[in-house]
């Protein structure tokens, strides 16, 4: 945790004064430490020609995603949704990259209509489409083929996207005949690459395999009369879940690595982290319901689930939970589960840690990335609110989902359906 003063309080926020007026579970951004990420990237790219294009899969939070623009950060889409999302935040239509295997012609239309910067393409038959819909807007799109280089990122398998076998990118060969066909896309101007390998990356020997080889083709394609102005580098940056465990790249040596490797290329280095901005500034706050003695051992059963903070039960991913109460006494082991009707809903097993007891604060650490906007409504569980700290203030920037938002939509369809 980056800004976090002592037990219970984040930002300048103390967590349990919180609970007063926002019922738990709740998700709860440090501020401080977003900007604290973001400055330490950019310093670390500085005198680069580099964009930063923040992953709003990560957080897409409307807070979140305006706190990137005031910082003249980008953003990194992959649906129509997140660029709504982006541009209603306030980052603007020239700043927005749009990534993804299965983007639908509606969904390019949409992001041409607005002025999207460029598109990462993965397919041939992608490429196709994209042709046409820019076509029928008397437009040139802007696109980067997305390289898949065959690297084993050596994470979660689930979250690696550069090997072969992954639906991602296409091979080198295949991008070399897209380029030498580039006629017959008269509006598509190829003049990017792309990559991205995988997420929760920490050492730096993948990422530098994957850019060298990109490094090396774009200058290829460049020698060969296709210009390149343009290498998205993708994300991946991981962060340091588990002390002791994982340690991250440092930002220093990464942007360093990219620095050499493209020390010959002068267009520009476009980034799209993700994790390594927002998930050490987030917690997600929740309360014991009840302590329950099993047959062999003690579940602690909170009033967060699966469906508010998926990584436990869907990568088997560690997070530090830290009770906000102090009882005295040792450590005991609990296994930490939530209220749906699952196994799998287990945010920890057999985890050492203070004695509890029912209505006593959990914090679920670094649950910043990859929580909130992976959460659903499972179980009709209502979807979590999220809050906003920043240096001693709060506004809660996503208030808990209501039963008639819930059901907005749904129909009984009691005018024909009959039992
Ligand atoms: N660019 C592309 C094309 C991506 O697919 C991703 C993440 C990113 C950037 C951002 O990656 P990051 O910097 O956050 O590693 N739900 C999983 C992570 C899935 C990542 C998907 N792609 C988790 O909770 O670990």
């Amino acid at each position: 945790m980056v800004i976090m003063e002592g037990k219970g309080r984040l930002d300048g926020v103390d967590l349990r004064e919180l609970v007063s007026t926002v019922p738990t579970p709740f998700y709860a951004y440090s501020a401080s430490a977003i900007r604290h990420r973001v400055g330490a990237l950019q310093t670390a790219l500085g005198g680069m020609n580099a964009r930063i294009c923040y992953a709003v899969k990560a957080n897409g939070n409307l807070a979140v995603l305006r706190l990137m623009a005031g910082l003249g950060i980008g953003a990194d889409i992959v649906s129509a949704g997140e660029m709504h999302r982006a541009l209603h935040a306030g980052i603007p239509a020239g700043n927005i990259v749009f990534s993804g295997v299965g983007k639908t012609a509606d969904e390019m239309a949409q992001a041409l209509a607005a002025g999207v910067w460029r598109f990462n393409i993965e397919s041939r038959d992608e490429l196709h489409t994209l042709q046409t819909v820019a076509a029928e807007q008397d437009v040139v799109a802007l696109a980067a083929v997305r390289i898949n280089p065959d690297v084993d990122a050596g994470t979660h398998a689930k979250i690696s996207t550069g090997k072969a076998e992954n639906k991602f990118g296409v091979t080198m060969d295949e991008a070399r005949d897209w380029f030498s066909q580039s006629d017959a896309f008269p509006n598509v101007r190829l003049d990017g690459l792309h990559v991205h390998i995988g997420s929760q990356i920490l050492t730096l020997q993948p990422f530098r395999l994957a850019m060298q080889q990109v490094a090396a083709f774009a200058a290829q394609l460049a020698a060969s009369g296709h210009p390149i102005n343009s290498i998205d580098v993708g994300g991946g940056l991981g962060v340091r879940y588990r002390h002791g465990h994982d340690v991250p790249v440092c930002v220093n040596e990464y942007a360093a690595m990219l620095r050499a490797t493209f020390a010959d290329f002068d267009g520009t280095i476009v980034l799209e982290p993700g994790r390594y901005l927002v998930a050490e500034a987030g917690v997600l706050i929740t309360r014991v319901v009840r302590i329950k003695a099993g047959a062999s051992r003690e579940f602690l059963v909170v009033d967060a689930a699966m469906n508010d903070l998926q990584r436990p039960a869907l990568y088997d991913a560690w997070h530090e939970i830290i009770p906000l109460h102090d009882r005295g006494g040792g450590d005991v082991r609990y296994d930490v589960v939530g209220p749906v009707c699952e196994t799998g809903d287990t945010f920890a097993v057999q985890r050492s840690m203070p004695r509890c007891q029912a209505g006593d604060l959990l914090l679920i650490a670094n649950a910043g990335a990859y929580g909130a906007s992976m959460s659903s409504n499972y179980n009709s569980r209502p979807l979590t609110a999220e809050l906003m700290l920043d240096r001693g203030r709060h506004a809660v920037v996503r208030r808990r989902q209501s039963f008639e938002e819930m059901v907005a939509g749904e129909s009984l369809a009691a005018e024909w359906l009959t039992a």
